[in-house]
């Protein structure tokens, strides 16, 4: 699918090219409509039936195309009771948010391995720095809704339970026990929970 690629590390294919592009070809002026700069796909409230109880919806430029060029984006993210949207990373992008309904921990933790965390209910707000290691767990008694947004039409994500258990291939478990100090049975254990 077009969605695939390499995330930070986005090599030319030819260096003495004499078009570069930021993000995507634009369509011809002529061909734009008001519909190119509407989008409706962050509507709906996202099913959240998964492992994790959070559903991450992207309005980036893959789903939404007139961002192209324009460097920012929004997720929608919809938590059940006790969901958790799992530690991760944007490559690409700054994070900002707002809580629009329930009450997350959002939390975060900076190069100098200092864990910043706040409870925050509907109309407060975040920001995640560029990169860093982040999450946000429902932590109310009912559903939370959250919109996130982005410097970057495509910030990318590198989910950490998935980009360490569940790649393709995976990584060896020789890497996993001696990285985190625990046998095999235990990273088994872990690939076998993401179907790996
Ligand atoms: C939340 O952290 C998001 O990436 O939308
Ligand atoms: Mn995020």
């Amino acid at each position: 699918p077009n969605d695939v690629r390499v995330d930070a590390l986005i090599t030319p294919s030819d260096l003495t090219a004499s078009l570069s592009v930021n993000g995507f070809p634009c369509k011809p002026a002529t061909n734009v409509t008001s519909n190119d700069f509407f989008f409706d796909g962050l509507s709906q409230e996202a099913n959240t039936s998964n492992i994790f109880g959070s559903t991450v919806t992207a309005g980036s430029v893959l789903t939404f195309p007139g961002l192209n060029t324009l460097g920012i984006s929004i997720n929608r993210v919809d938590f059940a009771p006790g969901g958790l949207n799992p530690p991760h990373v944007h490559p690409r992008s700054t994070e900002s948010g707002v809580v629009i309904e329930g009450k997350l921990l959002v939390g975060f933790v900076s190069t100098g391995n200092v864990f910043y965390s706040k409870i925050i209910t509907a109309g407060e707000m975040f920001v995640i720095p560029k990169g860093l290691v982040h999450f946000q767990l429902n932590v109310g008694e009912g559903k939370a809704l959250a919109f996130t947004a982005f410097n970057s039409q495509l910030p990318g994500v590198e989910v950490l339970p998935i980009t360490l258990f569940a790649s393709t291939p995976s990584i060896p478990n020789d890497v996993l026990t001696k990285a985190f100090q625990v046998g095999d049975d235990v990273i088994n254990s872990i690939k076998s929970k993401f179907g790996s």
